[in-house]
């Protein structure tokens, strides 16, 4: 393992909103305390903090350093292919990361999605899954965890979350609704506008602020959700959402306070809130690190709590359930239960299966558990923040601070001198490959840009942010070492890295397939 070269100091910083300090690691200085290594943030929390003194009593909790909680048992290598071949891989798919071959990846940071590595209980758990059509024991196991963690009196199982989605929002909008949620996810908004109504953001305006700190930065505007609702009318909002870490605003968590708040607001209105769940034990780790009252709450009281505040919720198990496949929708409402039961056997499945096998059912009734553990929780966001830590620590500009499940670099302001119209995004998502055989993913004016239909012409987005996701229990800390010291290389020569033009592009959706070239060869 890497690491022994990254000597960290604590840096308090006071959030206003918690109201008590949170302590991240930050800076280089040249000393290192003790116990330092894996993700370097043994330093950063006194052992006094009561979220120690739940660990087993085994000496463990004298020592700082927050490891990994796991050994490895089956390995997957990881194809080393050099620079040479990596420019070529490059230019075949167009300077989309969406169009290179995984075995041509080497740190492969496209998505925390589906990318989890399973632990030998979920192993055992596929082997036990009960394959039967009907009433399959493996959907009582399923049922009873998710029943355990979210509360809710009617669950669904679906392939995964964006069919969750369809079948929430075939049910619930209409043409002309209008669904708040802090910030939509993609497949969210799409599933919603393909009804008719429209998909609005509200989140608090911190959140378009990249370098702001904020313990909540995910939280909803409830202002912004008073006035919505006072504009079009209660009668027009079949359902508000929240969205639990918020992604596409920066994997940033949304507070307990925010949660209640947002609930008191639609209670007065009669209207129903579903919870977007996918980081939903990322989300209650943050809410345990930072809101005033939680400080050693178990995660999973904690995630009771939110969902204590909400009529349902859709789930992509993919995140916080630690499966590669899966997801669910979950009401309080009989009635609503019936009719997605009903459009739940048309394209998923029978309702004990969803569209899933029993195997698959054990696997993330296990996974969903294993996903509140302690140490797990403390490992993972440990690690996100590492990475968070050590980028800015480099003095490449990402979102602040730290998000749960990614990394969001804030690629304008790292190559101010690429214009938004050039994609600074791509274009450093591709210097990340072709440097490193890193994969990321784009999130600004590829993703979110469109042609003007009359013009061709394109107006810029807000921002360019490039998502580095971690997957779950997946890379080490000198997978991440090695990423930080690829940033760290192209940031020494970022003036040479040219912009993009796009050379094929399709429909609204244009950042899987599009292809691009550069306007300048890459140092030229
Ligand atoms: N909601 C959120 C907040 C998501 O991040 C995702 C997926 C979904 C819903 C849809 O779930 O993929 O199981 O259908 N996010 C992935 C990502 C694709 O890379 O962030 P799904």
């Amino acid at each position: 393992m890497g690491g022994s070269g990254n000597p960290r100091r604590e840096v308090r910083e006071t959030f206003p909103a918690a109201g008590r300090e949170a302590v991240v690691a930050g800076d280089l200085l040249p000393d290192p305390p003790i116990a330092v290594r894996p993700w370097g943030l043994g330093s950063a929390r006194p052992p006094s903090l009561p979220h120690r003194t739940r660990r087993p009593a085994c000496g463990a909790q004298d020592v700082k350093t927050i490891i990994e909680p796991f050994r490895i048992k089956a390995v997957e290598p990881i194809r080393m292919i050099d620079r040479r071949q990596r420019q070529e891989v490059l230019e075949r798919a167009g300077y989309n990361p969406f169009r290179i071959p995984s075995t041509d990846v080497l740190i492969d940071l496209l998505t925390d999605s589906g990318t989890s590595a399973m632990s030998t209980a979920q192993w055992a758990g596929i082997m036990v899954g009960d394959e039967a059509y009907a009433c399959s024991r493996s959907f009582d196991s399923f049922e009873q965890s998710v029943q355990s963690i979210f509360g809710f009196k009617h669950i669904l199982p679906t392939h995964q979350g964006r069919a969750a989605e369809r079948i929430l929002f075939s049910v619930m909008c209409h043409p002309g609704d209008v669904v708040p949620n802090n910030t939509h996810f993609d497949t969210t908004r799409a599933n919603i506008e393909a009804r008719g109504a429209e998909a609005v953001d509200l989140p608090i305006p911190e959140a378009s602020q990249p370098a702001t700190e904020h313990p909540f930065k995910g939280n909803m505007d409830t202002e912004a959700l008073e006035a919505l609702i006072d504009r079009v009318g209660a009668s027009r909002i079949p359902l508000a959402m929240i969205t639990i870490t918020n992604n596409a605003g920066g994997g940033q968590p949304v507070s307990l306070e925010n949660i209640r708040n947002v609930r008191a607001i639609l209670s007065r209105h009669r209207i129903p809130l579903y919870i977007d769940a996918c980081r939903f034990a990322e989300n209650s780790w943050f809410i345990r690190e930072r809101e005033a009252g939680y400080a050693g709450r178990e995660p999973i009281e904690i995630a009771r709590e939110i969902f204590a505040c909400a009529d349902g919720c859709t789930m992509s198990a993919k995140k916080d359930g630690l499966v590669n496949i899966g997801g669910f929708l979950a009401t309080n409402d009989d009635r609503l239960a019936g009719l997605e039961q009903n459009l739940l056997i048309l394209t998923e499945g029978f309702p004990t299966y969803g569209g899933l096998a029993g195997r698959d059912l054990e696997a993330i009734a296990l996974g969903l558990q294993e996903a509140l553990a302690v140490d797990y929780l403390e490992y993972r966001i440990a690690s996100t923040r590492y990475l968070g830590d050590g980028l800015h620590a480099a003095g490449i500009p990402a979102v602040r601070p730290p998000g749960g499940h990614a990394i969001y670099v804030d690629a304008r302001s790292f190559l101010p001198h690429i214009p938004p119209l050039e994609y600074p995004g791509q274009a450093l998502v591709g210097e990340m490959y072709r440097h490193a055989g890193i994969r990321a993913v784009e999130t600004g004016q590829v993703m979110f840009g469109r042609p003007d239909p009359a013009t061709g012409a394109e107006a810029p987005v807000k921002l360019d942010l490039v998502r580095l996701a971690i997957p779950r229990r997946v890379y080490t800390q000198s997978h991440i070492d090695y990423v930080l010291e690829a940033m760290t290389e192209i940031a020494g020569r970022k003036e040479e890295i040219g912009g993009l033009e796009i050379v094929e592009q399709e429909g609204a959706l244009r950042h899987f397939t599009a292809r691009f070239k550069p306007r300048r060869r890459p140092g030229g």
